[in-house]
């Protein structure tokens, strides 16, 4: 199939959306990654979805909304506590997961009872789900395994001839996927970590587990609260190693080891002193600005040829807690402790 590229006017929204309706796939602007939708409560759109990421069969989708008034009809009931968190945080990159009802397939659960569910910020998103007129099930719109796109020349180069169309609303603002915490146990949990933090959840809800795998590996024959985490994630074509010291220690580190194809992904405060090609992808501090960097400079990185990065290791509060688990996952949890 030939993959059209659309614009974020009315008459492409209105094209998106029939592709949509009619089973068809549309990769879609998120402000967190670019998301490969289809119509959710179409099993076999959604099973499509599938096959053209080659995305494992046992690891569900998000459920997307537009308005708070379209979440009922998809869960079986909604916690209080669902309610306090979408006053606060949506539309925004939260996504919560509830029992699911009768009208979410098992195509979109891999036949578990619960479903994720997120309303987008972002307005071309919302606009395409309304026009759609149905709820859109999208994971981000990558070859399985790979860096999540946040651009549609991302997503033209991982989906071409695999999805009929993408929709290109820009560059994703948040740059990395959104926050997933299970609302089905009390207190809720944080399954992935995302541009709402920890602090960020804990001032609506009190308290807040965080997943084991967030930041650790899945020791062997632990099944995993989100089945996402057991996978190879976020790999650039390169080997990533991550360098745990501070600036000076990192800098030494990557002079010394530099060679061919050897790149460095720092920080803005590195620069000065390195004498291997970098791309900084933020301030040391800049959490937010890491985020919105991490998978655009890691698809850079790979476009410049580079075989071995070696990266700084971001700091794990605030925002810097979901760079470090997506980063941690590109580099198969190899840390060095400089
Ligand atoms: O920001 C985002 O969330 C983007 C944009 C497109 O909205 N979507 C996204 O989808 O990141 P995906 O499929 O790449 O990641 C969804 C994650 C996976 O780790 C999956 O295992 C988990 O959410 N997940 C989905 N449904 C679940 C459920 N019912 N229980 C536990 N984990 C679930
Ligand atoms: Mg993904």
């Amino acid at each position: 199939m030939e993959t059209v590229m659309l614009g974020a006017n009315g008459h492409d929204i209105e094209t998106a959306a029939d592709i949509l309706r009619n089973g068809g796939l549309c990769a879609i602007p998120t402000e967190t990654v670019y998301g490969l939708a289809a119509n959710a409560l179409d099993e076999q759109a959604v099973r499509n979805i599938f096959i053209a990421k080659g995305r494992a069969q046992d690891n569900p989708l998000i459920v997307h909304i537009s308005d708070i008034s379209e979440l009922p009809p998809l869960v079986k009931e909604i916690p209080d506590i669902v309610y306090r968190l979408a006053e606060r945080f949506w539309p925004g990159p939260l996504t919560m997961i509830m029992y699911k009802s009768e009208l979410i397939p098992d195509a979109v659960t891999c036949g578990g009872d619960t479903v994720a569910i997120r309303m987008p910020q972002n307005e071309i998103a919302r606009k395409i789900i309304k026009a759609t007129g149905r709820p859109l099930a999208a994971p981000s719109a990558n070859l399985s395994g790979g860096v999540s796109p946040v651009t549609a020349q991302h997503c033209m180069r991982d989906l071409s001839g695999r999805v009929d169309a993408i929709l290109d609303g820009g560059e994703c603002t948040v740059g990395l996927e959104s926050t997933v915490i299970s609302c089905v146990t009390n207190p809720i949990r944080l399954l992935r970590p995302g541009f709402v933090t920890v602090d960020d959840l804990k001032s609506v809800c009190g308290e807040v587990l965080v997943d084991e795998a967030v930041l650790h590996p899945l020791k062997d024959g632990v099944k995993p609260a989100s089945p996402g985490m057991k996978y190879t994630h976020y790999s650039p074509k390169a080997k990533v190693i991550i360098l745990n010291g501070d600036s000076a220690a990192y800098c030494n580190y990557v002079n010394q080891n530099g060679g061919e194809n050897v790149f460095s992904l720092c920080f803005d405060e590195d620069i000065s002193a390195l004498k291997v090609p970098y791309i900084s992808y933020g301030g040391e501090n800049d959490g937010a600005k890491q985020a919105e960097r991490l998978f655009y400079s890691l698809r850079e990185l790979d476009d410049m040829g580079a075989r071995m990065i070696y990266a700084r290791m971001p700091k794990s509060d605030g925002v810097g807690l979901a760079v470090l688990n997506r980063l941690l996952r590109s580099a198969g949890f190899h840390v060095i402790d400089l």
